[in-house]
């Protein structure tokens, strides 16, 4: 069964798919199942969705308001000045901090030159605020605004960003940190810290980049270096040889170069937990703070049994908590792009002495790497063994000649959207068929990955390694339209991206 969207043609992502002034619904888009007589999707103003968000709804919760204006502005990286699309004018925006169980509201102004949406990443929410343009909401236009309001409900380490184009690549991002009341929560002082892989501004743009990329097409784009260099070694290159298909001039710790790098403030003794937050496009990063040992407890918000280890690959899309016990003096905490050129730095101080230099390199960046792999979800957040209801296979592509990335041998806009009923359990497998990972991000959800044994990590975004495959569960309790795709933002505008949709 072919799925087309109408005689017009393609459906684009950057346009307005507007029909007599009205936009097109999201159901209207990618309904053309009940054309053919197969069940009906459950769209984003479904009165399901309006249940569920009852059903998450936590009497007398807090409201927490919030706004946002997103516009062009000039950053300071350290130095180096990048004229760039920001929220409120800083890199990152300001954290968005509520406690599990709030509704928060935000109000976006966009005056930027293009549409543009905000996705709540790692947030099980209602589905028509879930910021993807023409799947769960028109697009909000130039000098346009919109309130985005919903329950939050699930603590963790979670961010947010723009979903349309190109603009994660800008410094349209946030931390969006959920804290839990009755987390025990075995640590003395916290520090938020976000990677970036930084061009806007400095080399170009991101549009600029990917017009590029689509010019050269994918000679650079996988299939050539496996042939010459094979899969590399995996414990150099845990993410195969062929990592990234950009070359940034820097990398960013909280929005700064290591010529000019923020400092996190301890006590000797005291216990740090770092919230790291991967908010790159087209980079992964291995993560050491020298002299010291990190201890994983959780993955993209939800609690692991901790695991040390002296260093952390993180990827696009992902979130780590780690807590380490402070030693005194000052310590570089380096972020190594995966297979690039460059490094991201930050210092964590905790008494005198000379600030470690920006090109420091810890020797725990060559020792014991944690991967997600390795990791186990605590028991009170695993799904509930039960019968799969449906397993669906993605194959993960690309087309020689063309930067195209593909699902199922499709790009998104041509994609067949993958069904779901409400309350399967549902195992989605992934197959990469490409000589690059892929971190694959479900939206409104937090699958269990399929470690053999039911005790995965949870997450909601996984690193899909070159050539293998992964499997990752989901329980199917949040009725809606869901992108599923890859957070290589430049992979994903390239096509690697689908819907998960509910029907029924
Ligand atoms: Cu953080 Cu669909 O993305
Ligand atoms: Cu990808």
């Amino acid at each position: 069964m072919r799925c087309l969207h109408g005689s017009s043609g393609q459906l684009s992502r950057r346009g307005f798919l507007t029909v007599g002034g009205g936009v097109v619904t999201a159901a209207a888009l990618s309904g053309c199942g009940s054309l053919l007589g197969s069940p009906t999707q459950i769209g984003p103003s479904s009165p399901l969705v309006d249940e569920a968000e009852r059903a998450r709804r936590v009497a007398g919760a807090r409201i927490v308001d919030v706004t946002l204006a997103a516009s062009p502005t000039t950053i300071d990286l350290g130095g180096v000045q990048a004229q760039t699309w920001a929220y409120d004018g800083l890199l990152p925006g300001r954290e968005i901090r509520v406690a599990r169980g709030d509704v928060l509201r935000v109000n976006l102004s966009n005056g930027l030159p293009q549409p543009t949406t905000i996705h709540w990443h790692g947030i099980a929410l209602r589905n028509d605020m879930d910021g993807v343009p023409d799947v769960t909401q028109p697009p909000i236009g130039p000098q346009a605004a919109f309130t985005y309001e919903f329950t939050v409900p699930d603590s963790g380490t979670h961010w947010f960003h723009p979903h349309v184009g190109m603009q994660l690549d800008r410094a349209l991002y946030a931390p969006l940190i959920v804290t839990d009341p009755t987390e025990a929560g075995d640590y003395d002082v916290e520090a938020v810290i976000v990677l970036d892989d930084w061009l806007d501004g400095v080399a170009g743009d991101p549009d600029q980049r990917l017009e590029q990329l689509r010019r050269e097409g994918m000679d650079m784009g996988g299939m050539d270096m496996g042939g010459m260099g094979g899969m590399g070694d995996p414990s150099r290159d845990p993410l195969g040889p062929d990592t990234g298909d950009v070359d940034f001039p820097h990398y960013l710790v909280n929005g700064r170069i290591p010529a000019a790098p923020i400092t996190v403030q301890g006590r000797p003794g005291q216990r740090l937990r770092l919230r790291l937050i991967n908010a790159a496009s087209d980079t992964a990063f291995r993560v050491a703070l020298g002299g010291h040992r990190l201890s994983i407890t959780h993955s993209d918000g939800f609690p692991v049994e901790p695991v040390d280890g002296d260093a952390l690959l993180i990827g696009m899309g992902e979130r780590y908590d780690a807590v380490v016990t402070l030693q005194d003096g000052a310590f570089p905490l380096v972020a190594l792009p995966e297979g690039k050129q460059g490094q991201a730095l930050a210092i964590v101080r905790t008494g005198n002495g000379d600030a470690p230099p920006a090109d420091s390199l810890p020797a725990e960046l060559g020792g014991q790497l944690v991967m997600a792999g390795r990791l186990r979800a605590v028991e009170d957040v695993r799904l509930a063994p039960r019968e799969l209801d449906r397993t669906h296979v993605l194959t993960l592509g690309m087309d020689m000649g063309g930067y195209r990335w593909t699902i199922n041998g499709e790009v998104f806009g041509q994609h067949e959207p993958l069904p779901i009923r409400r309350g399967e359990r549902t195992r989605l497998r992934f197959e990469n068929r490409t000589m690059m990972f892929h971190p694959m991000h479900l939206h409104g959800h937090t699958f269990q990955v399929n470690n053999g044994s039911g005790t995965g990590p949870r997450k909601d975004t996984s690193i899909v390694l070159p050539m293998q495959a992964l499997e990752v569960d989901v329980e199917a309790d949040n009725p809606g339209q869901w992108l599923l795709h890859c957070h290589n933002v430049y992979h994903g505008e390239a096509g690697m991206m689908t819907v998960l949709s509910y029907v029924e």
